[in-house]
């Protein structure tokens, strides 16, 4: 599809948003985010321009290939999944410095060898280059790969200098609060903070950096933005899709791992912090953390502050799709869960008494992510009869996806000869301002670690934060087996027990 030529992207980034000669190296080279994100976030950046004169890509990985063999394989994940099509001059520049290198990750031989590599190439443009290496490998590798490129001399790098090394490290980050604290304290053994690069894609989106230029660049916001106006704010993360292939992988993570403490703790965090001292990675980290550290404890008991739920069978776009426990590779009597809702409590002065709510889950009645600021009523003396007047509390919403935008509703006079009003929904949608052809999340992501820019990624404290609210739910759920356990039907949205946490407050879910 063209570009749309009002789309700002296009206009040109400002000068300090150039990256120095960078190799990225990925480790995971072969593997299923590299083909479907990377390497195509990789070559749009190319096609935009904003890859460094000198760039490099080095694959690293396990499997024995050639050079030849990994930029075929990389011309594939181009065709297959770039947002634009693979135009030959763009990708023979990128190409042409493309290169891989086999070995294991626990292989201390194999870094030398891949720190031999950065420096030959370095010799032959006759200038230093940062390296940023992207780690997309299962989690149990990790810390292999993070002790040896300590070891080699890698992490190293230039120290102390803006080409220092960077690292960037795909999620799950941990899997509770213990192994996020170890994780975080082997990073710290190799790499300093500000070399850390911690992915949550979520982060990326377009219309997530939005929400702090809403929040924070228009005056009729801040005022409104707290207990005596804001009723209750709803976060729902939906998916229509199933584990799919992923049933390995999910069975060891469920819900709450997989989105609700990433992805849902960060649109969460964006919401209700406090307003930044600076539009800078520190300034803004630090009110997200101070955030999360207000959340009360949850309470993960009955009639506590959270559901848990697998989809069974049921109908999604006229298909029948089979259950949770009918999936591949799914044990029968899987305690995993594939929905969870959160009710939460933020203990400052902002947000004392405003429940938070926060729900996601796969199979649900379709695709969509929004966050639902729900104001208080108007006082009724007016429009109170309920037969002539239709009323609602304004709910803002931010469309995270799909169809981008924002609405608000607002009532209004039904025009006639007599006063009757109705909800109206006022709405902005990217597409239509915009166009829709906007980078993808791991565009930014990958161009700002290279810029060495950390807003948009998790410091070390952030993590530690969020798992430590998740961590009591996960333990209980796990001692609970699959007591407890609700199911919904695939295409609905959510079991009975999602919809009880809301009750007990008068309130229920938006349907989106
Ligand atoms: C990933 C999860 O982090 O996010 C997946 O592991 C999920 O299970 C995906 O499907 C959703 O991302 P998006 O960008 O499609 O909303």
């Amino acid at each position: 599809m063209a570009d749309s030529p009002r789309h700002p992207f296009l206009q040109g980034l400002s000068k300090h948003r150039g990256a120095p000669p960078t190799v990225v190296v990925i480790f995971g080279a072969s593997g299923d985010l590299t083909a479907r994100k990377l390497i195509p976030a990789v070559y749009n950046l190319g096609f935009d321009n904003l890859l460094p004169a000198d760039f490099f890509f080095v694959g690293f990985g396990r499997k024995i290939i050639s050079d030849d063999e990994f930029r075929a394989l990389a011309a594939a994940a181009v065709k297959e999944h770039s947002r634009r099509e693979l135009k030959e001059d763009v990708w023979s520049r990128i190409a042409a410095h493309t290169s891989y290198v086999a070995g294991g990750y626990d292989e201390k031989a194999a870094f030398d060898r891949l720190a031999q590599h950065i420096a030959a190439i370095e010799q032959t443009i006759g200038r230093e280059v940062q390296t940023l290496f992207y780690i997309s490998t299962p989690p149990s590798v990790f810390a292999p790969i993070l002790l040896n490129l300590g070891a080699s001399g890698l992490a190293g790098k230039y120290a102390g200098q803006p080409h220092h090394a960077k690292v960037i490290i795909e999620k799950p980050f941990g899997r509770d609060l213990g192994s996020a604290l170890e994780l975080n304290a082997t990073l710290r053994r190799v790499f300093q903070e500000e070399q850390v690069y911690r992915i949550d894609h979520y982060l990326g989106k377009e219309t997530v950096q939005d929400l702090l230029v809403q929040r924070f660049s228009n005056a009729i916001f801040e005022p409104l933005w707290n207990r005596n106006f804001i009723d209750s704010v709803q976060i729902t993360v939906a998916e229509d899709v199933g584990v799919g292939t992923r049933g390995g992988y999910y069975e060891q993570s469920g819900c709450l791992r997989d989105i609700i403490q990433n992805h849902t703790m960060q649109l969460l965090a964006l919401t209700a912090m406090e307003p930044p001292v600076a539009n800078e990675a520190e300034a803004i980290r630090d009110e997200k953390v101070k955030v999360l550290k207000a959340i009360q404890p949850i309470n993960p008991g009955p009639g506590g502050d959270v559901a848990r739920a697998q989809y069974a069978a049921g109908m999604i776009g006229g298909k029948t799709v089979p259950g949770y426990l009918q999936e591949a590779d799914i044990a029968p009597s899987s305690a995993t869960e594939t929905y969870a809702a959160i009710r939460l409590s933020i203990n400052n002065w902002r947000w004392q008494g405003v429940p938070f709510y926060l729900r996601s889950g796969k199979r649900m009645a379709r695709r969509v992510t929004e966050i639902a600021i729900n104001f208080k009523r108007a006082p009724g003396t007016l429009f109170a009869e309920s037969d002539r007047f239709n009323l609602a509390a304004n709910t803002l919403s931010f469309q995270i996806q799909p169809d981008e935008g924002l609405s608000l509703i607002l009532n209004t006079k039904i025009p006639g000869l007599e006063t009757r009003t109705q909800p109206v929904k006022m709405s902005f949608r990217y597409s239509t301002t915009f166009g829709s052809n906007t980078p993808e999340a791991y565009e930014r992501l990958v161009l700002d670690a290279m810029i060495g820019d950390g807003t948009l990624f998790i410091r070390g404290d952030e993590a530690e934060a969020s798992w430590k609210l998740c961590t009591p739910v996960l333990d209980a759920w796990a001692a609970a087996g699959r007591a407890g356990m609700e199911s919904y039907v695939a295409g609905s949205w959510g079991p009975a027990g999602g919809d009880a946490l809301l009750a007990r407050n008068h309130h229920v879910w938006r349907q989106p």
